[in-house]
């Protein structure tokens, strides 16, 4: 019988990028995020190294191109909301589409209008440099495709948006891919990063350091996970269909039976959104996306063994146009 109860609750205002600790190692190199280098820069989006790190995800394309090619009907009219270098446009194009509308807020829209020249597609596409919050299409559409989906499903204001999409742009049966984003979360023993950004604040040179654990365990983590680190099943925590929910906050607590005894440092989150029927795209620790997993550590590591239970729960209040922060509240209790 183990009794205890460790409580965190943080906020991210502002960018959630800027409090991800990026850990992107091949081999010796080490790919630097521009955010590391200048975290005042407001947008990720302006730089190509982003956009590389998501059109060279084979298992991405790969996925939504599978189920482009089963969703597209010759003639439709699609819009591609948060285009960024336009290559599920050009995908919906190749697949029959009539035309697209292809949305982008940021200065990435340029590189796409490029690059449809080059490839001969620019008299299919009508690019849209504005938030889609913000746009007006001169016709419905039969597809809304996106891939505005965060590190944990939801922090990039995607439910808004597609919300938003679905209801202004969309014909009565037309299609929404991904139609649904789930959260998955797991307990974990995470090996890594607890020892080298929480376990690291320890005395520098006779001066008391360990106040920085407390900031530590603020931030979000990037990690590669395997299936071994997970302490307990994993559970969906959110679900969130876009075609007939609008929820902003979301608040669930679920109980986690242990599966191996060991060492509970934190919790995993990563997302697994469903691109069409038989498609489902995951950033779990079987999956090999650029998204990884996310590690949310707690302060004090509790020792658990078998079957014991460990209940968890999650407040989120999703971003909108009006209030552009992204708060994510979590507490753990053990019985
Ligand atoms: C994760 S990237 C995906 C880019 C591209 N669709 C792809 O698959 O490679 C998301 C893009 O959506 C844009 N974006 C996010 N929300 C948006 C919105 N509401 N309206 C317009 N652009 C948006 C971002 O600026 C970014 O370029």
């Amino acid at each position: 019988m183990i009794n205890f109860t460790v409580s965190i609750i943080f906020g991210l205002t502002t960018n959630f990028y800027y409090n991800i600790y990026i850990k992107f190692e091949k081999k010796n190199t080490k790919l630097i995020d521009p955010t590391e280098l200048f975290p005042e820069i407001p947008n990720i989006y302006d730089f190509p190294s982003v956009h590389a790190g998501m059109l060279y995800d084979n298992e991405r394309v790969e996925k939504y191109n599978k189920a482009i090619k089963e969703i597209i009907k010759p003639g439709d009219v699609v819009v591609d909301i948060g285009t960024g270098t336009g290559l599920l446009a050009f995908l919906c194009l190749k697949a029959g589409a009539k035309r697209v509308h292809a949305i982008e807020r940021s200065s990435a829209i340029d590189w796409a209008k490029q690059i449809a020249a080059k490839n001969g597609l620019s008299d299919k596409i009508i690019f849209h440099n504005k938030d889609s919050r913000e746009c007006d299409l001169p016709e419905k559409v039969n597809v809304v495709i996106s891939e505005l989906i965060g590190h944990i499903a939801f922090e990039e204001g995607m439910a808004e948006s597609l919300f938003d999409a679905k209801e202004r742009f969309l014909v009565e049966d037309g299609v929404m891919l991904p139609e649904r984003v789930e959260l998955k979360v797991a307990l974990v023993e995470e090996t890594e990063i607890y020892k080298e950004c929480v376990e690291c604040w320890q005395d520098i040179e006779g001066v008391d350091y360990s106040f920085m654990r407390e900031e530590a365990i603020k931030s979000f983590y990037l990690s590669d996970l395997s299936d071994y680190d997970l302490l307990s099943e994993p559970q969906s925590f959110f679900r969130t269909n876009f075609r007939n929910e609008q929820r902003m906050h979301l608040h669930n607590s679920h109980m986690f039976k242990i599966c191996r005894p060991g060492r509970l440092n934190g919790i995993a989150l990563w997302f697994e959104a469903c691109l069409s029927s038989n498609v489902i795209l995951s950033s779990g620790p079987l999956a090999q996306t650029h998204w990884k997993q996310c590690f949310a550590p707690i302060a004090t590591p509790i020792i658990v063994n078998m079957s014991d239970n460990i209940n968890v729960k999650i407040d989120l209040e999703l971003r909108t146009k009006e209030k552009d922060m992204f708060n994510f509240n979590f507490s753990i209790n053990g019985e």
